[in-house]
């Protein structure tokens, strides 16, 4: 078995590359009994490296959780996932003997939720709410080695935090994780990913305090030696020849060498490939990716930016005319275009929290004063599909 080309879902298995590295600090932090927050780029590879750690953790003889947040919007969806993933890796306490009245019952809704039954969470009545989250907190076996991954937390929160009473579910959410992660003793590890956003997310709201206890893990493009050996690889299982002059083409091309764009590239390449890779055919790769849809995540996701989307697809149309980049002024007149000029300390706040979204989730990189796009490859994407 060798790797196969993958683009879109996390990869697993045979098809994760690399990560050597980050693998060897992220075990090192868990078995030290840290928890840990994941923030990186989009498409960066979070959720493969945290499937990667569940696989490792599993042999180890660890029970392994994934939840993946970004199948649910309400709080009754989230309890509904946590109390099933829990359910199935065997994270719930049994029942016992002399357990009191609250916790059998909580046990028993578990097992209607597990089998697909009609549950009342009564998450509506306040107390009745406390008590549920405080029995759950309860059935956990705190004693076991435990490793739980949540993925796209910040999404999930950021959709709560708009339905009614928001801000106090995700405050009620934020706090109920954090207090299991100080159970006294716990061998529970937890593994949040998502864009940087969750520590923007929780200080804006003034929650910082919620996840002041994780580990900041962070996640970067791949080093030159695993960008070639990935896309080596993926030759070799298409039995593609490229020689490293090309390879290295490639990779100059793409610049930043996340594994996502060299998957895309390289399937662009395979489409084509007659018997030979020139760097003709990988012009013209690129070119494609520059016009066909596999970049379009990155402007999907800019309707998690909300009231800022605007304003972001404005500094980014602008920046990817300007492969020079762009000084924060010149970003700051495009955005006071058309508006009263006593609304500039205004708009200039919104560019603040535009720029820093953007840096955090891989649009653009600042470089002393001048901001680009981060990526040729998505500069030339957006221009061909928003300016051309
Ligand atoms: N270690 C890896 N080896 C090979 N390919 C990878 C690896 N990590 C990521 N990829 C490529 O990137 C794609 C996206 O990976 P993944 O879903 O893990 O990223 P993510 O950061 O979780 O993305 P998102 O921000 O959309 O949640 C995969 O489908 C695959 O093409
Ligand atoms: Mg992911």
């Amino acid at each position: 078995m060798c790797i196969s080309n993958k683009i879109g879902p996390p990869v697993e298995g045979e098809d994760f590359f690399g990560r050597e590295k980050e693998i060897r600090k992220a075990n090192r932090l868990l078995d030290s009994n840290h928890s840990l927050l994941l923030s990186a780029p989009r498409r960066i590879g979070k959720s493969s490296l945290a499937k990667r750690l569940i696989e490792e953790k599993k042999q180890q003889g660890w029970k392994c959780v994934y939840i993946d947040l970004e199948e649910t919007t309400t709080e009754e969806g989230f309890l509904r996932l946590v109390i099933e993933a829990f359910k199935k890796n065997g994270i719930w306490k049994q029942l016992t003997e002399g357990m009191s009245k609250g916790l059998v019952s909580v046990l028993d809704r578990i097992e209607k939720v597990t089998i697909g039954g009609v549950v009342d969470f009564n998450i509506g009545k306040r107390e009745e709410q406390e008590d549920l989250y405080k029995n759950l907190k309860e059935l956990i076996k705190h004693d076991e080695d435990t490793f739980i991954v949540v993925d796209e937390l910040t999404l999930f929160l950021g959709i709560l935090n708009k339905s009614e009473n928001g801000a106090e579910k995700v405050a009620f959410i934020l706090n109920w994780l954090r207090s299991l992660r100080q159970v006294s003793k716990t061998n529970v590890r937890w593994l949040f990913c998502g864009s940087v956003g969750l520590r923007n997310f929780t200080t804006a709201m003034n929650l910082g305090f919620t996840i002041n206890d994780l580990m900041e893990f962070g996640l970067g493009e791949l080093t030159r030696e695993e960008a070639e050996g990935l896309l080596s690889g993926l030759c070799k299982s298409e039995d593609m020849e490229m020689s490293e002059e090309l390879i290295n083409y490639t990779l100059d091309k793409l610049h930043w060498n996340i594994p996502y764009f060299i998957q895309v590239i390289f399937s662009k390449l395979a489409e084509e490939y007659e018997d030979e890779v020139t760097k003709e055919s990988i012009d013209i790769a690129y070119n494609k990716l520059c016009s066909e849809n596999y970049l379009s995540t990155w402007s999907e996701r800019l309707s998690e930016y909300r009231e800022y989307e605007v304003p972001a697809r404005q500094i980014l149309k602008a920046l990817s005319t300007q492969s020079a980049g762009l000084e924060r002024e010149a970003m700051l007149n495009i955005l006071m275009t058309g508006q009263d000029a006593s609304k500039v300390e205004e708009v200039d706040y919104i560019l603040s929290k535009v720029l820093e979204m953007l840096e955090n989730d891989g649009y653009i990189l600042k470089v002393d004063s001048i901001r680009t796009f981060r990526s040729p490859l998505l500069r030339d994407y957006w221009f061909n599909k928003f300016v051309q």
